[in-house]
């Protein structure tokens, strides 16, 4: 990154590094912890929710960002918690590179255990079509580090994603 920086920087282009991110797996679905889905109504996500789903993601700052939401809830695996008037209160989807990731719980329905249902959900529908089952974690954001580590994942401690933005 420094290499990168100091060459954006050199040819005058304005450069941002967003998130620093840990790559974490679940290799193996007999890892994956077992987690109780009863009573919880789930559902894949469609172009109707990129709205709600981009006003709620930090990353979302653009167009382009808007665009790559658009195309994962219209064509890629998601999944989502309805309340009971049939509105997304949580959800999950799956980046192009085939990472889930843009999980979130809306504030008010944390801590019921919906991130856990969606992660399972999407992990093992992953694992039944022998897809690999990973995702990208900033290396701040510990609540969720720990959650995926809690459902089985683990983290391959050489390896950092960076999202960084040039020209913007
Ligand atoms: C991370 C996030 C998705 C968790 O959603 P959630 O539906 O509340 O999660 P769950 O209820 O399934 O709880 C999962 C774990 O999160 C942790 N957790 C949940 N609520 C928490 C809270 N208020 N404070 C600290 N930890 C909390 C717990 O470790 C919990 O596991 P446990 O019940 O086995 O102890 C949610 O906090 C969120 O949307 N955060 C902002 C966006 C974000 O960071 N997304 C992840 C990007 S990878």
């Amino acid at each position: 990154m420094e290499i990168v920086k100091a060459v954006a920087s050199e040819k005058n282009v304005p450069s941002n590094i967003q998130a620093v991110c840990h790559r974490m797996m679940l290799d193996d679905a007999s890892k994956l912890r077992r987690v109780d889905c009863s009573g919880i109504c789930l559902k894949s996500l469609d172009e109707s929710h990129v709205d709600l789903v981009t006003r709620t993601w930090k990353f979302a700052r653009n167009r382009e960002v808007v665009g790559m939401i658009r195309n994962m809830a219209r064509n890629f695996p998601s999944c989502c918690v309805l309340d009971a008037e049939g509105k997304p209160v949580s959800w999950i989807l799956t980046y192009v590179s085939g990472a889930i990731g843009v999980l979130y719980t809306l504030p008010e329905h944390r801590g019921k255990g919906y991130a856990k249902v969606l992660i399972s959900s999407m992990a093992k529908k992953f694992f039944g079509h022998g897809y690999p089952v990973f995702c990208f974690i900033e290396e701040e954001n510990l609540v969720s580090y720990q959650l995926f580590k809690s459902m089985g994942f683990s983290e391959d401690p050489s390896y950092r994603a960076t999202w960084s933005e040039f020209n913007f």
